[in-house]
């Protein structure tokens, strides 16, 4: 009997909190995939840990035992391509791949990013969101390429900047709207709704050109 299962690997870096929601949404029957590898640049990350706790294989490799970026991220890739994955989730890993290493990957690799992208790429979003004045803010979910947070965007969670906003109030405000904007992407995928073609995202058969929203009764165009 061939296996037709959906195979994902995550890379986490941190507590792994958007693991666990996608965790989650596989137990309640939303996500129907199988978590083949969660790897790390951190043997101490919460997501190891989660991901032990979960019966799924785990893999800790040590960016200073490599050269370079370059021999790190070949041996990551050759690493979650021996797990069978055919889907990356990259949630919380706080590393920027190599172009050549990611390059069989294309298309295969999506990212949570937690501002309105292409506002605020890198690091410290929220601070900047506040910094900027801006009324609102959110989290993307993009396809990676080799620019930093600059793939195509493909689904975002948006909620409004309230007076008396800090750092820290917006990063708890949106962290259980990422919790549910991965998982809604990685549903998309498994089912084909979603897909990469000539260099883009698609959904229904369509270039998606404008990012889904999520909404309180999921992604909508
Ligand atoms: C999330 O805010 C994610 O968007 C960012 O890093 C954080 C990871 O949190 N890139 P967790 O490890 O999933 O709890």
């Amino acid at each position: 009997m061939s296996d037709t299962s959906v195979k994902v690997a995550v890379l986490a870096s941190g507590r792994g909190s958007n693991l666990a929601a996608l965790l989650d949404a596989r137990e309640r029957g939303e996500l129907p995939v199988d978590f083949v590898l969660v790897g790390s640049d951190k043997a101490a990350a919460g997501a190891l840990r989660l991901a032990e706790a979960a019966n799924i294989p785990t893999l800790a490799l040590d960016p200073r035992s490599y050269p370079d970026r370059r021999a790190f991220d070949l041996e990551l890739f050759a690493r979650i391509s021996a797990s069978g994955a055919h889907w990356l989730v990259l949630a919380g890993f706080m590393r920027i791949l190599d172009g050549e290493a990611l390059a069989p990957w294309l298309g295969r690799i999506i990212n949570i990013h937690p501002s309105l992208l292409p506002k605020y790429p890198g690091l410290h979003t929220h601070r900047r969101a506040l910094a900027a004045g801006d009324a609102e803010h959110g989290a993307s979910v993009h396809f990676i390429t080799a620019e930093l947070d600059g793939g195509p965007v493909i689904a975002q969670a948006r909620l409004p900047i309230i007076a008396g906003d800090t750092e820290q109030s917006l990063a708890e405000r949106l962290l259980p709207l990422e919790h549910r904007l991965l998982p809604a992407v990685l549903a998309e995928l498994a089912s084909g709704r979603l897909q990469w073609h000539e260099q883009a995202p698609r959904f229904d058969g369509q270039p998606l050109l404008i990012p889904l929203q999520l909404s309180e009764h999921g992604l909508q165009p």
